[in-house]
């Protein structure tokens, strides 16, 4: 049967308004994920001090509870601080709790604060006690952008946090305000694994804690199936102060865990030595990928001379410039639509966005001279099976152009502002398009978008091997995916 906190979110899921929902970020655990997420807390000993913060109705702490209730964990007492800004969950919470009174050894807190004000007061005032530092946390943070002006960044700011979303915001607060040898468990996005927005939170994360544990929902729908979450979700164990060693890495379908299957790896597996960027990889299973393992394939495009970018024209920005159809004075302006089924189509007839961009002096300095490019789209569509779907842009589709432009919806590789040779773009598009770096991709990137950083930081043939690929793809008409595949794989060995 279900628990009384399980009905009553699935009644508050069913209820609440949408705009509700994404003003609070007010998406409640199900009380299996709850589950999971207790059980990978060590035993302890001694007093609890439990952190929820941004608590809902309290699903995460009575997860806790019931694992320390039923007799694990080891705890003599437990006493809970619950931040929840939404009062209207208040009676939901303070019902929760009152379920666990447990003759003097359990006490809560139920604060309306606003968890980031009222953390970044405690941190400020030097007032914090030794027993107010938390042993342990359990989070479902909010996910919303922070503005990079807002009340929030600049509070954050103030105690040497520097992020760009709320989710992100209370683990970093939540590290800040835990003992040494504190166990942090949250499930969060799984955007902050790679980009650069977020590398001044895992530099955070990685000088203060230990990450313990991963877990990874591979289908994206399942974790919040009732709230309609598309996110990729990942649910992290944090140790703070803790050594860093190998890191237990477990993968489920869906919230049912029924196929969980678990390894663990070591610490380069997951952030490699030279990556500068340190981009957390979440490995799903043992077996190194062909790229990881292969020896052929470990050049930076530094070393091969390449550049990649985004497309510099932001088409809003230059509205004035923008023309339907080709005509004198202007030039190409190449969208991703421009290069469905990896071949160039240009102009397009009826097309929504425009075709060509004036060329003059406001635009000049945005535009890249003709030749061969390798473009890959940032956005992929749901029908795509691959997050990287890379085409080459051709001269010979655009007729005598000088210039052409490569508009902000896709990544272009270029060498220093101008094209590549023939073969060797065709070759990276070759490379870019196998299952092989689509898996690996995969690995560091939990949503469907393809920054021109993530491109920067992968590792690829040599500039030779890409070219031969090159020369392979321009002998053969028609190329399919396990063509491409088994290229990749003997290039590999
Ligand atoms: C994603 S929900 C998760 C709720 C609960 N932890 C759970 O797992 O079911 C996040 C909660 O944080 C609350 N919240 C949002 N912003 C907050 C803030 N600045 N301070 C405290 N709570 C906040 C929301 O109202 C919401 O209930």
């Amino acid at each position: 049967m279900l628990s009384i906190v399980e009905q009553n979110r699935q009644q508050l899921s069913k209820n609440t308004e949408i705009s509700r929902k994404s003003r609070f970020g007010q998406y409640l655990t199900p009380e299996r994920v709850a589950s999971f997420m207790a059980g990978l807390f060590p035993n302890g000993k001694g007093h609890c001090f439990l952190l929820d913060a941004g608590a809902g109705i309290g699903s995460l702490s009575a997860s806790f509870m019931e694992r320390w209730r039923s007799g694990d964990l080891n705890f003599e007492s437990v006493e809970v601080d619950a931040f929840e800004i939404d009062q209207a969950l208040h009676p939901y919470l303070l019902n929760t709790f009152e379920r666990f009174d447990h003759n003097g050894k359990f006490a809560t807190h139920i604060y309306r604060d606003d968890f980031i004000t009222a953390s970044v007061e405690t941190l400020t005032n030097g007032h914090i006690s030794n027993s107010k530092w938390y042993t342990h946390a359990i989070l479902n943070p909010p996910y919303k952008k922070i503005n990079s002006n807002s009340a929030h960044r600049l509070a954050l700011r103030r105690v040497g946090i520097e992020t760009v979303n709320l989710y992100s915001a209370f683990v970093a607060l939540a590290v800040a305000l835990s003992k040494k040898g504190g166990q942090i468990v949250a499930i969060i996005p799984r955007s902050f694994c790679n980009g650069p927005y977020y590398r001044p939170f895992r530099e955070f994360i990685f000088n203060r804690t230990a990450i313990q544990n991963l877990h990874l929902f591979e289908s994206r729908k399942k974790a919040f199936k009732d709230d309609q979450v598309l996110q990729e979700n990942i649910i992290i164990r944090l140790e703070v102060g803790g050594k860093q060693g190998p890191v237990t890495v477990s993968t489920s379908t869906d919230d049912t865990f029924s196929d969980l299957s678990t390894h663990e790896y070591p610490f380069e597996r997951i952030v490699s030595l030279d990556d500068q960027e340190r981009f957390i990889h979440v490995p799903t299973s043992p077996e190194k990928n062909t790229i990881e393992s292969s020896q052929a394939i470990h050049y930076s495009l530094n070393d091969l001379g390449i550049n990649v970018s985004t497309g510099p024209v932001v088409d809003f920005r230059l509205k004035a410039h923008l023309r339907d159809m080709p005509g004198p004075g202007n030039v190409p302006l190449l969208y991703p639509i421009h290069f469905s089924n990896k071949t160039t189509a240009w102009p397009i007839k009826g097309m929504k966005k425009p075709n060509a961009i004036e060329r003059n002096a406001d635009t000049e300095k945005w535009l890249y001279p003709s030749g061969f490019y390798c473009v890959v789209r940032r956005f992929s569509s749901k029908e795509e099976k691959h997050r990287i779907v890379a085409s080459v842009a051709e001269p010979r589709a655009f007729g005598d152009v000088p210039l052409l432009g490569f508009e902000n919806h896709l990544n272009l590789f270029h060498e220093n502002k101008r094209g590549l040779p023939e073969r060797l773009a065709r070759g990276l598009a070759v490379f870019l398009n196998t299952t092989a770096v689509d898996e690996h991709f995969r690995r560091f990137n939990g949503h469907t978008q393809v920054n021109a950083t993530d491109l920067k930081l992968m590792k690829y043939p040599s500039r030779e091997s890409l070219i031969q690929l090159g020369e392979w793809a321009m002998q053969h008409k028609e190329i399919n995916q396990a063509e491409i595949d088994a290229k990749l794989e003997n290039l590999a060995r």
